[in-house]
């Protein structure tokens, strides 16, 4: 914190906006239209995202005074390790719409603040490349749960390969959600081969779209003047079958590989009882990610898992949904401590965290805000962002009285304006 503000005595402007609405509003100059519905859009008419935060202001922070604050703490366990801040960075699919470096970007400013990065299952880049660029900062891999075996295993044992110390299992996007701005601009990623790269980097999922392309269904077949999508799942797929495609546009494998990512991206048909032969594959912690209810928090417990993200995938799923703050007291209760409950979908400012945490949250998982930092500056503008979020975290414990983050408890809050 004293950095950041030691920056401005000497003149010197933050790399991004540090006040929220600026950031957001420089972020959306810079991005193209379709980058900003798909980042800063959410469900149906927005109202579960506007709600993500307008339930902050439900909580206000009742400051201590006259404590030795001089010594502060902001580091928290987790699965064995401490991080330095209880911050992650999300996880974020098809960071290309944001800036060329995508999850490059992201890895390098995980590495320079120490935080974990989750690497996306819709990420931009393959993993294996994330993992050298994050060199020895912590990682953990968000999967969406493929409708085929052999992809989950694969996602599964490369997550392990690259070091990964959780495994993030995404529950509430087994479908996409009713995502009304990119609807409006006929923006479907996936179907024009952005964020796949994990899958057309993956054997598994490469088998399954080589035996799709030797027996091309008639919807597969490639159209004769390719469309500019079509020529960019080329080029994404091209990197993964060097010399096999080379420049024949007309090959039918880059249609394949989309129509089959469509095919087996996620499995609707998913219960409790699946997380068994997860669990069988792997003895990293298994983390459930988008958890708003109390008995499913009771059934999490009961599957054995070992930690829960309250989340709502910051609204862009279920339009009308819970707030996730309103959500996190109840699954507080529920697990009592026995597993950490982490928390995300509205978190923007360090005051933010420090509310999450007084409801009980472990840590936080921040989304949008780093993204806007991508967009804005690259690996600077992410790492900028996190790094405001840690300083004002700093500092709103230390003009509350609280020395460490274990401090920080319900005790801190009062009830805001209903
Ligand atoms: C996401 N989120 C997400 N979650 C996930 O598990 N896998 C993913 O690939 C993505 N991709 C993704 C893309 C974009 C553009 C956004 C905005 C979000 C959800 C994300 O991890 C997190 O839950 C929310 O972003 C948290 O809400 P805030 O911080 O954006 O309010």
């Amino acid at each position: 914190q004293s950095r950041v503000y030691r920056a401005g005595v000497y003149g010197r402007r933050p790399v991004v906006p540090v006040e929220p609405a600026a950031l957001e509003a420089a972020a959306r100059r810079r991005m193209s239209e379709v980058a900003w519905a798909y980042v800063a859009g959410s469900a149906g008419r927005q109202r579960t995202a506007q709600a993500n935060l307008d339930a902050f202001d439900r909580h206000r922070i009742v400051p201590r005074m006259l404590v030795d604050v001089e010594e502060r703490d902001t580091s928290v366990a987790l699965f064995g390790r401490r991080l330095p801040a209880p911050l992650l960075f999300a996880p974020i699919g098809v960071l290309e719409l944001a800036h060329p470096d995508a999850d490059h970007a992201v890895a390098r400013a995980a590495r320079a603040l120490g935080l974990p990065m989750v690497i996306s299952s819709q990420a931009s880049v393959p993993m294996e490349d994330v993992a050298r660029t994050l060199g020895d900062a912590p990682r953990w891999f968000q999967l969406y749960w493929s409708k085929d075996d052999d992809v989950v295993d694969s996602f599964v044992d490369r997550a392990e390969a690259i070091g990964s110390e959780a495994i993030v299992v995404t529950l509430d996007t087994h479908v996409l959600g009713w995502r009304t701005r990119d609807l409006d601009l006929a923006y479907l990623p996936f179907a024009r081969g952005e964020g796949i790269a994990q899958y057309t980097s993956d054997p598994a999922f490469r088998r399954l779209v080589e035996a799709r392309a030797a027996a091309p269904r008639p919807a597969d077949e490639p159209s004769p003047r390719p469309t500019p999508a079509a020529v960019r799942a080329l080029h994404s797929m091209a990197r993964h079958y060097p010399g096999r495609l080379r420049d024949n546009l007309r090959s039918p494998l880059p249609r394949a590989a989309v129509e089959t990512f469509l095919d087996v991206f996620s499995r609707s048909s998913l219960t409790w009882d699946d997380l068994a032969r997860l669990r069988g594959r792997t003895s990293l912690p298994i983390v459930l990610k988008g958890i708003q209810r109390l008995d499913d928090a009771a059934r999490a417990l009961d599957h054995g898992v070992d930690g829960i993200v309250v989340s709502n995938h910051g609204g862009r799923q279920v339009d009308g949904a819970i707030a996730s703050l309103d959500a996190l007291p109840a699954v507080v209760e529920v697990v009592d401590g026995r597993i950490p409950v982490l928390f995300d979908s509205g978190i923007r400012s360090g005051a933010d965290v420090v509310t999450a945490l007084a409801l009980g949250a472990r840590a936080v998982l921040v989304g949008r805000p780093w993204v806007y930092g991508v967009a804005l500056a690259g690996a600077d503008g992410a790492r900028a962002v996190m790094q405001h979020l840690w300083a004002e975290l700093d500092l709103t414990m230390a003009l509350s009285g609280v020395r460490s983050v274990d401090e920080i408890g319900p005790d801190l809050l009062a009830p805001g304006p209903r």
